[in-house]
């Protein structure tokens, strides 16, 4: 039997897929991954050499669930008579009571809210357990998904907050790099030039975040010196009210996964 299959292998189950390979969790021969594009099916037996690839679901000791929210109903009852000993959905917005609806009885189910930078290894995802996953489901999960970066456990309630943060959240750095290199171009540097630079300074300052311990007020205020250049930008920012932004653009998004998560059926 298999210890994993995939349900799903679009861009985020084979992404987890190609996370756990490359960590170690298992061995290709121990997963298998359903999908039912062939050329998807292709391009995963190309990537993922000795991984089974197959149009319908097959006996596992886990399920991960990777597919659209459309399609999350349809998956599950495709999959309702194996009983997989647990269940990981990857699924936005649809609520554990939905799939917990939608399986077996008494089905083990996490519910993880992971994001884009999946695909390179560095995301970050919030888990929820549901009400028949143990402690032991939740390590389970955490060891999954910590093969795609970074994991947090938190109240279902609170993964629409984790949605409008790290969910939605490379979108907006998206926006700062494009607002940035634009900048660059409008003080006279060249279009290639400017990206460069402003790459580098996203990368530099989110390792710094990530690897100095400090925090972002501290790091922020070691680099404003008094009466300079750092000091006269960020009161730029702050009058524009980019803080404030901020906060509204993480609470509409939390308020639409919110909305999402209603609807769900
Ligand atoms: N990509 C991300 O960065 C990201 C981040 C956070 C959360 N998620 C969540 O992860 C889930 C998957 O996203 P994705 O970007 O990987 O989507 P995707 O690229 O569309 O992948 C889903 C794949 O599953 C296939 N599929 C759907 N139903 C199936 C079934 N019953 N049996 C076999 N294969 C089936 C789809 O085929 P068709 O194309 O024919 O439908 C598609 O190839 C979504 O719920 C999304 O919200 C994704």
């Amino acid at each position: 039997m298999y210890r994993l299959l995939v349900l799903g292998g679009g861009r985020m189950g084979s992404a987890l897929l190609g996370g756990l390979l490359r960590s170690g969790w298992c061995a290709a021969e121990e997963v298998a991954i359903v999908e039912r594009r062939s050329e998807v099916r292709e391009l995963i037996d190309d990537r993922f050499p000795g991984v089974t690839v197959m149009e319908r679901p097959v006996a596992a000791d886990a399920l991960v669930v990777a597919v659209k929210p459309g399609d999350a109903r349809t998956a599950c009852t495709l999959v309702k008579d194996r009983g997989y000993g647990r269940v990981l959905s990857v699924v936005a917005g649809v609520p554990i009571a939905k799939l917990e609806e939608w399986l077996w009885d008494g089905a083990a189910v996490v519910r993880a809210m992971p994001n884009t930078p999946a695909l390179l290894g560095t995301s970050a995802s919030a888990i929820a357990a549901g009400s028949s996953a143990t402690e032991d489901d939740l390590v389970w999960a955490e060891a999954v998904l910590s093969s795609i970066g970074v994991v947090v456990r938190l109240p279902e309630h609170l993964l629409d907050a984790a949605t409008g943060l790290s969910g939605s959240g490379p979108a907006y750095i998206f926006l700062v790099a494009e607002a940035l290199v634009e900048a660059g171009v409008l003080e006279g540097l060249d279009r290639e030039v400017s990206r460069v630079l402003t790459v580098q300074t996203i990368l530099g300052a989110a390792k710094m975040l990530a690897e100095s311990g400090e925090s972002a007020e501290a790091l922020r205020s070691a680099v404003t010196s008094p009466g300079g250049t750092t000091a006269s930008a960020l009161r730029v920012l702050e009058r524009s009210g980019m803080r404030a932004a901020f906060l509204d653009a993480v609470s509409a998004s939390a308020e639409k996964s919110r909305e999402i998560g209603r609807s769900a059926s």
